[in-house]
């Protein structure tokens, strides 16, 4: 494992393996901290959108580490911002740090920074994929529920960054997966590719009471992506009617079903106040991990764990 771009870069035992070091960080932080993993390493939080959860667990998880993250607006604060090539930023950083995690629209501009960069590179979300989210909701499902093998996930909304993600790391670790989005808002092609090669272990589909039948996990994440107001959000609205995660839909998923959602969350848009509230601990507990799983990529990519 050289960068983590996507979770298709990931062997299944790889996927295996980062949730079992996250198991032990996260056992460790809680009994007083880790050991300084990453002392002398420095580490670049380039981030060229808005982020909460991304942003803050990897300056706090590199600080548990004994290492140093440097947080930066790539859109505003570097020369990034004014048009210097990325190949050429990638080349500069990659002579500082031991290690850049980026966060930016296009897959193509980080699959090309990290081939320029000589360290390590994570993916900090992309319009293709948010590895790092899906490593945390894998951990907390395994976490809750023991084992990954044989668990149906379903999930639910655009079939963008998350669902592609999920897609691949639950196949990865033994998951049925359900994808159900609208017409057209279907994963990427080479994701369905992948996933096609599992059988009937994937099904991709357009109804969600079919997806959550007998679901041992229910994923969604915001799929009105647009500014309110504009005509792209109200034909999302009209496009995702029906895609809402409400206790009605629910009951038709196992009694104990967990939900998981990689925050915002658009209460009354992808998931009702009810059902977010009904499942705030394992949110939450999501949102914890993605601090712990994200210290075991470093201490993976970094400290040879
Ligand atoms: N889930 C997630 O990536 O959150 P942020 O956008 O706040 O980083």
């Amino acid at each position: 494992m050289k960068h983590l771009l996507k979770m298709g870069d990931l062997t299944p035992d790889e996927v295996a393996h980062i949730l079992d070091v996250a198991d032990e960080l996260k056992a460790q932080q809680k009994a007083g901290g880790t050991g300084p993993l990453l002392k002398g390493k420095s580490v670049a939080l380039m981030f060229s959108k808005n982020s909460t959860r991304t942003r803050t667990s990897f300056e706090v998880g590199v600080y548990q580490l004994g290492g140093l993250g440097n947080y930066m607006n790539a859109a505003t604060e570097l020369q990034s911002g004014r048009g210097e090539p990325l190949k050429d930023t990638a080349r500069v950083l990659g002579r500082y740090y031991d290690c850049v995690v980026w966060r930016t629209y296009r897959q193509s501009d980080l699959e090309e920074f990290a081939e320029f960069a000589g360290v390590p590179v994570i993916n900090g979300l992309t319009d293709y994929a948010h590895p790092c989210q899906v490593l945390a909701d894998l951990m907390t499902i395994r976490e809750r529920r023991g084992a990954l093998a044989g668990q149906k996930l379903c999930f639910v909304g655009d079939g963008s960054n998350m669902a592609n993600s999920l897609i691949v790391g639950g196949l990865l670790s033994g998951m049925k997966v359900d994808c159900v989005c609208p017409h057209g808002y279907r994963p990427a092609a080479d994701v369905l590719m992948f996933a096609h090669k599992y059988g009937s272990a994937f099904r991709l589909l357009e109804d969600p009471a079919e997806g959550v039948k007998d679901a041992d996990v229910v994923v969604t994440a915001v799929w009105n992506t647009a500014a309110p107001g504009t005509s792209e959000s109200e034909s999302r609205l009209r496009d995702f009617a029906g895609f809402q995660l409400t206790s009605g839909l629910l009951k038709a998923a196992k009694p104990d079903c967990m939900v998981l959602h990689c925050l915002p969350a658009h209460r009354g848009e992808e998931i009702s106040t009810a059902v977010f509230e009904a499942h705030a601990d394992e949110i939450f507990t999501e949102a914890e991990n993605r601090l712990h799983v994200q210290k075991a990529v470093l201490a993976v990519l970094l400290a040879g764990k």
